[in-house]
């Protein structure tokens, strides 16, 4: 099948493709059920990875043909997301029969249909440092056809920091979702960065928001089965499965690094980078580790 890639545009104050915004008045009309779990990000900053550990926690035990045959998009479908020929992501979360629901979103959190609100729903949503963010969504504009031409290196990197990406800016999006924190205690913020350092504390911490009493044996083993390699080899979990996506090009699971914004980041792009950087997160206490 050919996919078309998208042009990006202004929508009510934030970039964004077609693919996001096709299906909006349904989804802003979506009917949260008060257990679902939304899973937020910026594109990039360990969704598959979040995902994934979310869907062992609940499932694992219960469900061992799901682990053998349900692609991780199909257990945590992608809310917004709409391309033709397929079901739309609300589609999917609908036709759901397992609960919780879990469910994945990139949108800025004004944009959070209102009934999770409503509901109270828990949210977990996970950060990325910005360089590392960067060069991911780079590597995943190259192979994603259904994102935008990602162009060289140079001009997508001037273009994340002006926010020129789809879902917007990575800066307003990770302080609007660390502002909403400070009032609604049912989201719980992690980062990359921590889960790379010590999965097993994260998972520690996920479980305990969750109200979860996953034994300390079972945390290891959804541990063992999360680490980057495991998931890179998993067809369930790497997306080798999702047509819109050139793994010719780069693969879904590139790299899984803290730091590897260092081999793509030239010296005069860094200094530039981190005097903008300054500037735009100067009034946030929102603070992220570059390097573990
Ligand atoms: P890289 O491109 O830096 O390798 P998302 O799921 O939000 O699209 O994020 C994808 C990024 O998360 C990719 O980063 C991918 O390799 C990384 N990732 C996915 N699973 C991971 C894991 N188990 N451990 C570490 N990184 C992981």
């Amino acid at each position: 099948m050919e996919f078309e890639r998208p042009e990006l545009f202004d929508f009510h104050g934030v970039s964004m493709t077609h693919y996001m915004t096709d299906n909006w008045e349904k989804v802003q009309n979506f009917k949260a059920l008060p257990d679902d779990i939304l899973v937020a990000t910026y594109p990039k900053a360990g969704t598959t990875w979040m995902s994934y550990i979310l869907d062992l926690l609940y499932f694992k035990q219960k469900d061992k043909e799901r682990e053998k045959s349900v692609a991780i998009f199909d257990r945590v479908p992608f809310l917004e997301f709409i391309t033709p020929g397929f079901p739309t992501g609300l589609e999917t979360v609908e036709s759901l029969t397992t609960r919780p629901r879990l469910i994945k979103t990139h949108l800025p959190i004004q944009f959070v249909p209102k009934s999770f609100w409503d509901n109270n729903c828990r949210m977990v949503y996970v950060a990325r440092n910005a360089k590392d963010n960067a060069v991911s969504y780079y590597h995943f504009d190259r192979m994603n056809m259904v994102q935008p031409e990602p162009k060289d290196w140079n001009s997508f990197l001037d273009r994340f920091m002006e926010g020129k990406m789809v879902f917007g800016s990575w800066y307003d999006h990770v302080t609007g979702w660390w502002d909403k924190k400070q009032t609604y205690p049912n989201l719980l913020y992690m980062f990359y960065e921590d889960m790379v350092q010590d999965t097993g504390r994260e998972l520690e911490r996920l479980c305990s928001f969750l109200g979860l009493s996953t034994s300390l044996e079972e945390r290891e083993r959804i541990r063992g089965g999360v680490q980057f390699d495991a998931m890179k080899a998993n067809p369930m979990a790497n997306y080798s499965t999702d047509p819109v996506m050139d793994f010719k090009v780069s693969p879904f699971m590139r790299k899984g690094k803290v730091g590897d914004w260092k081999s793509h980041f030239t010296v005069a792009q860094n200094e530039s980078f981190d005097e903008h950087y300054k500037m735009k997160m100067k009034n946030t206490t929102l603070t992220f580790k570059t390097t573990i």
